[in-house]
């Protein structure tokens, strides 16, 4: 060998570290592990009842009785954390979104029933109007517009009512200006210091939420979300919001959709210094499902593939509707 051809083929033959599985597994530089993954949940009111949605296939919304098993196994499957998301019925939607303070509302009665159920399993609740307002907007809505500071101060009001029910983190995935310090303030005033925000900090106004919108029956009613979600193109802002976020008192921030946004993942992971999640969104999740369904690709590996992507792009924690059937997998 001469020095020329150090560094070179063959004597560096890339090849030898994916020989076999085990040294592929030995040299993998990124793993996924259950202790890094949120199920997002969807609950509904009544007894007994499990519903799929059309949209997002293999996936339900629950009544607090059948979450409550749902949330115990999918602890017992490590999957530590759950999301949770309120189907509101249409009677209770106003512009307000009066019934999100509703002390005895689904949310709230769910929080109490899951942390009573599964004590040790981290609960996040979703911070946001959306699903009960009457319009399908994040915010209040004057003359068409999305108003800012009311509906933040009815989202701080919010979160300190998911607090004070028992959840251990909120995760305000609004998009108003100045709300993780507002969230912060009210906790903190209520003594409430232990209870963490998980910032939707980079989230953009995205077609991929359409099966979501169908879960929860939360599409906007006029409009799109585009004054408040950020816009596609950009990824210096989105690293302007998660620091922000972050400087306004966020102990966890997110980027999301997932998938076709893993550079902003990165960039925002390597300009940070908190925990980064990624939230592979309902779309995400139903374009592998509907493809896997149809024969056009294997749906497992595409869920694995797609999951070490974030690991990859920087993810710290993945909110994922894989999140259950990923850790059977991973569990063997
Ligand atoms: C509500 C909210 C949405 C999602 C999470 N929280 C929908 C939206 O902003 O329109 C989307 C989640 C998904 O698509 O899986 N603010």
């Amino acid at each position: 060998m001469n020095e020329n051809q150090l560094g070179n083929y063959p004597y560096v033959r890339g090849r030898r570290l994916r020989a076999s599985a085990a040294v592929r597994e030995m040299v993998a530089e990124n793993r996924l592990h259950t202790d890094d993954l949120i199920a997002p949940v969807f609950v509904m009111d009544g007894d007994n009842q499990k519903q799929e949605i059309a949209s997002m296939p293999g996936y339900y919304r629950f009544t607090i009785d059948l979450l409550k098993k749902e949330a115990r196994e999918l602890y017992d499957l490590g999957v530590k954390s759950i999301l949770l998301f309120a189907k509101v019925p249409d009677a209770l939607k106003d512009n307000e979104g009066t019934e999100a303070l509703n002390k005895d509302g689904l949310m709230q009665r769910a929080i109490r029933e899951l942390k009573e159920a599964v004590p040790e399993l981290l609960l996040m609740t979703d911070v946001a109007l959306d699903p009960y307002s009457s319009y399908g907007h994040d915010g209040v809505v004057i003359n068409g517009k999305i108003i800012n500071d009311q509906t933040v101060e009815i989202l701080s009001r919010m979160s300190l009512s998911h607090a004070k029910a028992g959840a251990d983190f909120v995760a305000p995935s609004d998009m108003m200006d100045g709300r993780i310090g507002a969230i912060r303030d009210i906790l903190e005033d209520a003594g409430m210091h232990n209870t963490g925000i998980m910032a939707y900090s980079a989230k953009y106004a995205s077609c991929f939420y359409g099966p979501f919108r169908d879960a929860l029956d939360s599409a906007p009613g006029f409009g799109d979300k585009k004054t408040y979600q950020m816009n596609p193109p950009n990824i210096r802002e989105a690293v302007k919001e998660a620091q922000l976020d972050i400087n306004e008192g966020a102990d966890i921030v997110m980027v999301k959709p997932g998938m076709p946004y893993l550079d902003v993942l990165k960039a925002v992971k390597d300009e940070v210094n908190v925990p980064v999640s990624v939230y592979q969104v309902s779309g995400e999740y139903s374009m592998i499902k509907a493809a896997a369904m149809n024969g056009w690709i294997d749906g497992d590996e595409a869920m694995m593939e797609s999951l070490i992507g974030f690991k990859r792009a920087g993810a710290d924690l993945i909110a994922t509707y894989f999140a259950k059937e990923v850790a059977k997998k991973i569990n063997g």
